[in-house]
């Protein structure tokens, strides 16, 4: 985790945090960014100084599409079935695993926090690499050679047929939208979930919070993340916005 504070800095020296960020899949907390940028104005650095390109795509809750640069992430406890507006604790996951094509880059941008809890979980596929190495050898092999489904979208226009972990490249898991249709596929992932449960308070993982006018970058494809629970009561308690770029190189 590299933290750079944009109220120290500029612009300029972001686009060089950005690039090591995105290459060497170590997340960035830009401190403080929503102070000098509003959403649009990150929008437009992103792609007139880096070069990223939107993709939009967003699943609502029905799991439709929908096209929108940024997606709210928002506590509501009348819809605290979903991971989106609870306050529950959410396990490690990549965000775009269901698409074939996604988008490397993530943004989450903290509009509020939450005053307790909510922090956020990274386990970077380098460790989760060197782990399952050397801990769960014929796991690493399964799940970098047994092909899965992964799905949100219930049209089924999109999806994602693919090993969990690409070679030593990039991980796409999901664990509640891969089909378990078969027993050997059931087997590896419910091993794979308890895996990486066991490891939430071990050093492999890293738990930091983001505060208010944070904004967290990741490489969505070479880690892992998830959040803690949270105290909130009323819906806007925590607040996050959620936008995903193409690296275009
Ligand atoms: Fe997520």
């Amino acid at each position: 985790m590299k933290i750079f504070d944009l109220e120290k800095s500029n612009l300029n020296d972001l686009a060089i945090n950005l690039k090591e960020c995105a290459f060497k899949g170590n997340p960035l907390v830009i401190k403080n960014a929503l102070r000098s940028l509003d959403l649009k104005r990150f929008g437009q650095f992103l792609k007139g100084r880096m070069k990223y390109s939107n993709d939009d795509r967003q699943f609502n809750l029905e799991n439709y599409l929908e096209r929108k640069k940024w997606f709210t992430v928002i506590y509501d406890k009348d819809k605290s079935s979903v991971y989106t507006h609870s306050k529950t604790r959410q396990p490690l996951h990549n965000d775009n695993a269901w698409l074939s094509d996604p988008a490397e880059m993530v943004f989450l941008a903290f509009e509020k926090q939450a005053i307790e809890g909510g922090e956020t979980t990274i386990y970077r596929l380098d460790n989760i690499l060197t782990d399952l190495q050397k801990e769960e050898k014929q796991l690493l092999n399964d799940l970098q050679t047994i092909q899965v489904l992964i799905k949100k979208d219930i049209s089924g226009k999109y999806f994602n047929h693919t090993t969990i972990i690409n070679g030593e490249n990039s991980i796409y898991w999901n664990y509640y939208r891969t089909e378990k249709s078969n027993n050997r596929t059931k087997i590896m992932c419910d091993k794979f979930f308890e895996f990486l449960e066991s490891k939430e308070n071990t050093n492999s993982i890293e738990i930091f919070k983001c505060k208010t006018s944070d904004i967290l970058c990741i490489n969505d494809t070479k880690l892992l993340h998830g959040r803690l629970a949270f105290s909130a009561k009323n819906r806007g308690d925590r607040i996050l916005h959620q936008s995903m770029w193409y690296l275009n190189n």
